[in-house]
């Protein structure tokens, strides 16, 4: 009897590198956007997907913070929201401008119409869109969000959610967050950034 030829078993499984390798191309110097709440994983699943993609990582509100050498924290308290929101854009146009990166954006970067259609021309974005409790459970480690420093954060994020989910839905990719190790997450922003940039493959 003639034996089928095995197949390696490596040729059947999936390959990280070559996705990575397959988006990076997909991308045509495209910048990858994240957008979603507080507390969504924004920098934590952007910086890991950075590194997949052999790409560099930029935090817009470490950039505010650099270029205004000052904290989140102090610039709403010295100069209020509002200056804070034209920083945020101006900045995050800067960013735009710049090399092919991985751009973790601040939650309320989105809002902007402006920053919008920028990031729609010069890059893909993906909303990480996470459910209340996650998002909770996440905000209480940190003490440095302006947004829910007073009051009830349960009732801020529930507000911010009404408001900005319909805005952050205009994203090209969205993927849910969920409580798992970030590498699992960035797997699951690598496939649905893939099935965005190349429908149909799969079939
Ligand atoms: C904000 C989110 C923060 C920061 C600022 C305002 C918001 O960024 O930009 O505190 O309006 O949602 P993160 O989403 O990275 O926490």
């Amino acid at each position: 009897m003639i034996e089928p030829p095995v197949r390696p078993l490596a040729a059947a499984l999936p390959d990280p590198a070559e996705d990575a390798a397959r988006l990076r191309g997909l991308l045509c110097g495209r910048h990858l956007v994240l957008v979603g709440l507080m507390g969504a994983g924004k920098t934590s699943v952007g910086r890991r997907l950075a590194q997949r993609l052999g790409l560099s990582f930029i935090d817009s509100d470490h950039a505010i913070e650099e270029s205004a050498n000052m904290s989140i924290p102090d610039f709403f308290a010295l100069r209020g929201e509002a200056e804070f929101r034209a920083g945020e854009k101006r900045v995050i146009a800067r960013l735009l401008n710049e090399p092919q990166q991985v751009i973790a954006t601040g939650g309320g970067a989105y809002m902007d119409g402006e920053t919008r259609k920028r990031v729609r021309e010069k890059a893909v974005s993906l909303w990480l869109k996470a459910e209340l409790p996650i998002l909770l459970r996440r905000v209480q480690k940190r003490q440095d969000r302006p947004l829910l420093a007073n009051g009830d954060a349960e009732a801020t994020l529930k507000a911010l959610m009404d408001k900005r989910y319909p805005v952050y839905a205009e994203a090209d990719v969205v993927v849910a967050s969920l409580d798992q190790p970030h590498d699992v997450m960035v797997e699951a922003a690598l496939t649905a950034l893939l099935a965005f940039l190349e429908p149909g493959a799969d079939a």
